[in-house]
């Protein structure tokens, strides 16, 4: 219980008159070793290709990708949270490419642990940049299918760490995955191989821009071959402890951090799975959160870097231990 006195002996004021005292008793901070720099990487050779509805984060090549995480080290900033665009060609129902041994993803976890082995590498384990349908799993008469689904996530995350990725993260909300990936990696002798799951991860508007950024955007005819969006495997938004259990699952079943997703409109879930289970715990600003704040303070809104550091600093108070941000290189810059 906090003691509050009574004015006019007691006066908040006091404690806010000037920097310094401002400083000395500040509950919480945000340093660049909070974040986690989520990055959308392209099999091109452009450097930067820009992505109209996300300014300032671009798909980078493989080599751009590999400088960034030059950067990152540079910034102190810890890791990298690799996404990929995949060639239009290269996409089928099932999702085969994410199977690829030699696909971006695993080039681009290969070139960024050789350029800047200290900056971990965190890949999606999901096989939506990889499906013509958009979809994370594997659709059968517009269903689908979680079991089948799991079994391609285990082999992917396998691929992806045999690559050098250090932290797997399926992303795809499918029951049982996590369990699974376990298994595989320790039997593989990858015990060392972290998870982060997207435990609490909400079928969300938010991810509109993302999906413009990965090229799946044709999520949403609403067909049988493609049912219009993701609710059958994301959360509910009006659940709160439905990610409770999710949470608790995950852990169960291996997951060595967990994440709640997206980010700011979620604080409440935040602040409770951090309660709960007191495991490292992450939040994702997405992409959706990111492109507000660039387009308030595009038209001169709002004042953006003022912004940027206001959310992030909210997701540690909140209770978050570190944030996904597309920010992050700008954020390490500020906060320098
Ligand atoms: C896909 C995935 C998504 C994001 C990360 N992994 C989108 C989705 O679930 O539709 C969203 C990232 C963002 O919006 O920034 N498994």
């Amino acid at each position: 219980m906090n003691y509050t006195g009574r004015y006019p002996a007691s006066r908040p004021r006091r404690l806010r008159q000037a920097d310094w005292v401002r400083r000395l008793v500040r509950e919480h901070r945000l340093s660049a070793d909070d974040l986690i720099w989520a990055m959308v990487v392209h099999e091109g050779s452009e450097p930067e290709v820009a992505v109209a509805s996300m300014p300032g984060a671009p798909r980078y090549s493989v080599a751009a990708a590999a400088k960034a995480a030059k950067h990152a080290a540079k910034l102190g900033i810890p890791a990298i949270a690799v996404f990929p665009h995949i060639d239009p060609a290269k996409k089928d129902a099932a999702g085969t490419e994410a199977l690829n041994q030699d696909g971006l993803v695993c080039r681009v976890v290969r070139a960024m642990k050789e350029a800047a082995p200290e900056v971990g590498i965190m890949v999606d384990v999901a096989l939506d940049p990889f499906t013509d349908h958009g979809h994370d799993g594997l659709l059968k008469d517009g269903r689908i299918l979680n079991d089948e689904t799991v079994k391609v996530l285990t082999e992917q995350a396998l691929i992806q760490v045999k690559a050098g990725a250090d932290i797997v993260a399926p992303s795809d909300m499918m029951d049982g995955r996590v369990s699974a990936i376990r298994a595989a990696l320790d039997e593989a002798g990858h015990q060392d191989a972290l998870i982060m799951s997207y435990a609490a991860k909400y079928a969300s508007g938010f991810y509109g821009p993302y999906r413009d950024a990965i090229g799946s955007g044709k999520l949403g005819t609403g067909s049988v071959e493609n049912p219009g969006d993701k609710r059958t495997y994301q959360m509910d938004l009006a659940n709160s402890d439905e990610a409770l259990r999710e949470v608790a699952m995950d852990i169960a079943e291996g997951a060595d951090m967990v994440m709640v997703k997206p980010g700011i409109a979620y604080l409440d879930i935040v602040a409770r799975v951090k309660d709960a289970f007191g495991l490292p715990t992450f939040a994702f600003q997405v992409s959706g959160e990111y492109a507000m704040i660039k387009a308030a303070s595009a038209n001169g809104w709002i004042d953006e870097e003022r912004v940027m550091l206001e959310t992030l600093t909210a997701f540690k108070r909140a209770g978050a231990d570190g944030i996904i941000t597309y920010f992050a290189p700008r954020a390490a810059e500020a906060l320098a």
